[in-house]
């Protein structure tokens, strides 16, 4: 398994002293807030369902909002008076392997506002929060065929860690992208896993008929 070792680009400036306690950063005239309150529930929710291919239930965005609401990030555009223009939900629990996991749910841009990094910026903002509270990696899933998507997260380090086979409901596969927060030699069980690895990997290579002095002709 490759890890990836490039750090995540600078994304958007600091919040400027006259902002709310709410607000994580800014670029131009979007601001990048905390999630607040159930006032925006119905916004991120419209936000995200036209978007994505999966249907999900209020409750799955109470789930995730609720648990964890600093790593719920809004963009709101200024010059349309304070208009929610992306969003990302995610979440932070460990893995099977105990590993302290970021995981990225949920990401939307308006149509209008592609391709200006707020998308970016929204993960860059998410992936900093999850580095201070101490997360080890993040990960989510996306299709395969989401270009967008794909270059957004390449593009900050993220690398293809597994293809997930008709992970959707519509039969399209995904990929899971993940990106170290931290130097893996840190992670005692990556560690340990190489070295099995590596172990098993010296056994089979003994093994082999044309491998050793005892090999027979
Ligand atoms: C994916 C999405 C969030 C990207 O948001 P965005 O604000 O437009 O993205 P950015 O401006 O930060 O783009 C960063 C990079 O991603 C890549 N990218 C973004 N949109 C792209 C597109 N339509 N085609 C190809 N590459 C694209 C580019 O490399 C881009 O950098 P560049 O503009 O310098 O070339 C947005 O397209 C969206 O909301 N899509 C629908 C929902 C979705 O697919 N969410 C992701 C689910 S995992």
């Amino acid at each position: 398994m490759a890890a990836a070792t490039k750090t995540v680009a600078l994304g958007p400036e600091p919040a400027r002293a006259d902002d709310g306690p709410r607000t994580v950063g800014r670029r131009g005239s979007i601001r990048y807030d905390y999630f607040k309150d159930e006032s925006e529930l119905g916004s991120i929710i419209a936000m995200i369902d036209k978007d994505l291919s999966e249907p999900y239930s209020i409750y799955t965005y109470r789930y995730f909002i609720r648990g964890w609401p600093k790593l719920c990030i809004i963009a709101y555009d200024e010059d349309q008076e304070d208009k929610m223009v992306g969003v990302i939900v995610c979440k932070a629990d460990h893995s099977r392997r105990q590993r302290y996991r970021g995981y990225i749910a949920m990401l939307a841009v308006d149509t209008t506002l592609r391709r200006k990094r707020i998308g970016s910026s929204l993960v860059t903002l998410a992936i900093r929060e999850m580095v201070a509270i101490g997360c080890d990696e993040a990960v989510l899933e996306t299709e395969i065929t989401n270009k967008a998507a794909m270059r957004l997260y390449e593009n900050l380090g993220f690398y293809r860690d597994k293809r997930l086979c008709k992970y959707y409901l519509n039969g399209v596969d995904a990929f899971r992208l993940k990106l170290w927060l931290k130097d893996v030699s840190d992670c005692s069980d990556v560690v340990a896993a190489r070295k099995q690895q590596e172990e098993a990997a010296a056994v089979l290579a003994a093994s082999r008929p044309s491998a050793g002095a005892g090999a027979q002709t």
